[in-house]
This record gives structure tokens, sequence and C-alpha cells, in this order.
């Protein structure tokens, strides 16, 4: 399997992996070639990489940390809780807890940890997948900052429910995701305070619902509802904050294309010390994903990779199976894959992220928002700004004309 970028997705070729709907309804099978129908269809659903089977790297497939199903059916109970809030103003605990305990054997018993994105995810119900992703990402972080199982529970369910209190607020951009802008609207931001208030009439412990309340606190006070700063913040708050950002920055959203993994990282690396706690962030740093398998990467030495698996606490250095080669302005393709381990090569070093044609993926491609405003100053904006255009020079002078491989 290799993540192709939709935009070189073309009839044919076909998908790695099923693409389910959020009430996981098949949209497309697997190994079905797509027709231009399909291709249209996939690319009105938002997604910016598709995993597709090309020849010679069957071997290649994505880094699952829990079971399709289990996912589907944390994404179900997730609509579920949110139908039962809004007719009933209230949630069933046992039902909540069941499901967390699902995923957390689930998670446990694969032991694959990496918090890796989901290429296909569609934009429609994003709070539903966005739950889920959270409560998903947060038990990673949570078992490598050795949290034991009653406190990692304790964790995921909070996560599981931090943004509970939408299904209070009466908007109809909830479910897509447009709720999220540059300036949350007076009612967006009451939803701390709903969701804790609906989980304590459900009879959750008080630091769930404390947890919970203090999900868009940052540690510099910055934050809302209380402004709070790094002391008075719970740890469960201060895990899920960071996984709750990286998951809106990497879903495709209706307003605008995902970041890349190595975009949202760099945007919350620059709020290291303001919005986040350092010592959180050093922790994610080693189980965020950057290049989840199938994506293609170019080396130092101007070889041209896909990522085959990931080498645990090493995000940068994954193993990576090889593709094709840069000759000056050529892209050289290769008849004889060979594995690439870079934990044992420390003279290689990824370069950057490149599509199925050796062309380094252009930032501004990505059309990144600045939807993120009410947790990013100004400061940490302009520093990523930078560092953005000083790697467009390099990619400017990488832009290639080939054909492409991955065509069928
Ligand atoms: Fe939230
Ligand atoms: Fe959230």
């Amino acid at each position: 399997m290799i993540r192709i970028d939709i935009n070189r997705l073309s009839e044919g070729q076909k998908l790695n992996s099923p693409l389910l709907d959020s009430r996981g309804r098949l949209l497309i099978g697997e190994g079905i070639p797509l027709n231009s129908q399909m291709v249209k269809h996939l690319k009105e659903l938002g997604l910016q990489f598709i995993p597709i089977e090309v020849s010679g790297y069957e071997d290649i497939n994505p880094l699952e940390v829990i079971s399709r199903k289990i996912e589907m059916f944390m994404k179900k109970e997730a609509n579920e809780i949110f139908k039962a809030a809004r007719k009933t103003a209230m949630i069933n605990p046992e039902r909540i807890i069941s499901a967390v305990d699902c995923v957390m054997n689930d998670m446990l018993a694969k032991g694959k940890t990496g918090i890796v994105v989901d290429d296909l995810r569609t934009n429609k119900d994003f709070i539903f997948d966005h739950l889920t992703r959270v409560c998903i990402y947060s038990g990673i972080l949570g078992t490598a900052l050795g949290l034991n199982d009653l406190r990692l529970r304790t964790l995921m369910i909070t996560a599981y429910l931090h943004d509970v209190g939408m299904a209070l607020i009466e908007d109809e951009d909830i479910l897509s995701g447009s709720y999220v802008t540059d300036t949350p609207s007076y009612n967006i931001k009451e939803h701390p305070k709903l969701g804790r208030d609906l989980c304590t009439r459900a009879g959750f412990p008080s630091i769930i619902n404390q947890s919970l309340y203090q999900h868009h606190e940052r540690i510099d006070g910055k934050g809302y509802p209380r402004g709070l700063t790094e002391k008075d913040i719970t740890l469960y708050a201060k895990i899920i904050s960071v996984v709750n950002v990286y998951d809106i920055l990497t879903s495709p959203l209706p307003k605008r294309k995902p970041y890349l993994p190595n975009e949202a990282i760099e945007f919350i690396m620059a709020l290291s010390n303001s919005a986040f706690d350092k010592d959180i962030l050093k922790t994610f740093l080693k189980k965020v994903v950057p290049y989840p398998p199938g994506t293609l990467v170019l080396l130092s030495d101007d070889q041209i990779c896909v990522v085959k698996d990931c080498n645990n606490d090493l995000p940068l250095r994954p193993i990576l199976k090889t593709y094709a080669y840069l000759d000056g302005e050529q892209v050289k393709y290769i008849d004889n894959p060979s594995i690439i381990d870079l934990k044992n090569n420390l003279n290689l070093t990824i370069v950057g992220q490149v599509d199925s044609a050796g062309k380094i993926i252009d930032y501004e491609n990505s059309a990144i928002s600045n939807s993120l405003n009410d947790i990013d100053g100004e400061g940490s904006k302009n520093k990523i700004a930078n560092k953005i255009s000083k790697k467009k020079i390099v990619r400017f002078k990488r832009g290639l004309k080939i054909n492409d491989k991955s065509k069928p």
C-alpha cells in the first residue's frame, strides 16, 4: 500500500482498506478498481491521502491501533450519546464506561502504540470521529506517560466525553466541524460547562467532570472558560488538550484541508510552554507518527522511499522500503525495492514528504487556515510562518514533471 495524494488518484486504482461512513456503512470496498464516479466521490469527501494498492508494496499496511470494528462501535456510541443528551439532557454512564473498557482492552491487546492519522475518514459527522480519536490518542499518550489502568480509564472516559456539551448547543455546524473557527462563538465556548454539568448529573467522579471542564485551558492562563494556569489544570485536561488540537488540525473540515501530521506537530510544538505542558509534549513527540506507513518520503541522499513500519519511540526513524531516487531533475524508479531501517542508518534523514511523482508536497497546497487562533498566540504563528517559508525554497527547487509509477 502507498498513500497517494487525492489529486493524483485516477480510475483503475484500488483502495487498500474499505471506506466506511461514520455509521459503519460501506461506501467503497477495498480492492475494487475505482471508476470516475468513485474518484469524484472521494474528492468530495474532503480526503487528502488515499491508501492504494501498488504492486511490490502489498506488504505495507496501515498502522491499526484499534480494530476497525471497535472504532466503528465507538463512533456509533458517540452518536447515541449525543442523541440521548439532546433528547433528555442526560447521558448513560454505564454505557459509556463499557464502551471505553472495550476500546481500552482492544488497544492493550493489540499492543501497537502510535498516534496515527486515519486517511479514510470523511468530513461528515466530524464530531463523532473526533470524540473517538481523542479517546484513542489520549489512551496512547496516557499509557506512554505511565498511567496505571485505573487512571488510564479515567483519562479515556474524560477524553471520550470531552466535547459532549456540544450536544446541548443548537447549531447545525457542530456535527460537521464547521464550528472550528478563528473566534469561537459565545455559544460554542459554553460547551465545557455544559459537558461538566451533564457528567455531574450522570454521577461521574468529580475528577472527570473537572478535567472535562478544563480541556480548553492553557498553561499560560489564556485558555477558557476560567483562564486557569498550569498548577490548577489537571493532568487529564493537559493530556486531552494536546491530542484535541492535534486531531482538529489533522482532520478534514468543511472549510479547510487537514494539516499534514508533521505540520500539525510543528504547530503544537511552537505552543510548548504557552498552551501545553512541555513534559506531556515530550512524550507526545515520541508517540506521534509524522509519517504513517504508506507515506512517500525523500531522504537526505535523494532516495524516495515508502514508510513500511514505525520504530517504537523513534517517530523520525521508521523502517522504509525504497521506491525511486532523484537523479538531477529526474525521478528514476526502482525495480527491486530494498529495506532501509533508519534506526540503523543514522547518516540518513527524512527531508520531507513527497507525492507519488516525487514532488515535495508544498505547504501552500494544504491551504492551512488559522482556525485555531484561540489557542495560538501571534508570536508562535509568525514563528511557524518563518519556518515554513524557509522550507518552501527547498521545495520549489525540487519541482519535477515525471511519469507516475503508481498509475495503473
Ligand atoms: Fe472542546
Ligand atoms: Fe474537541
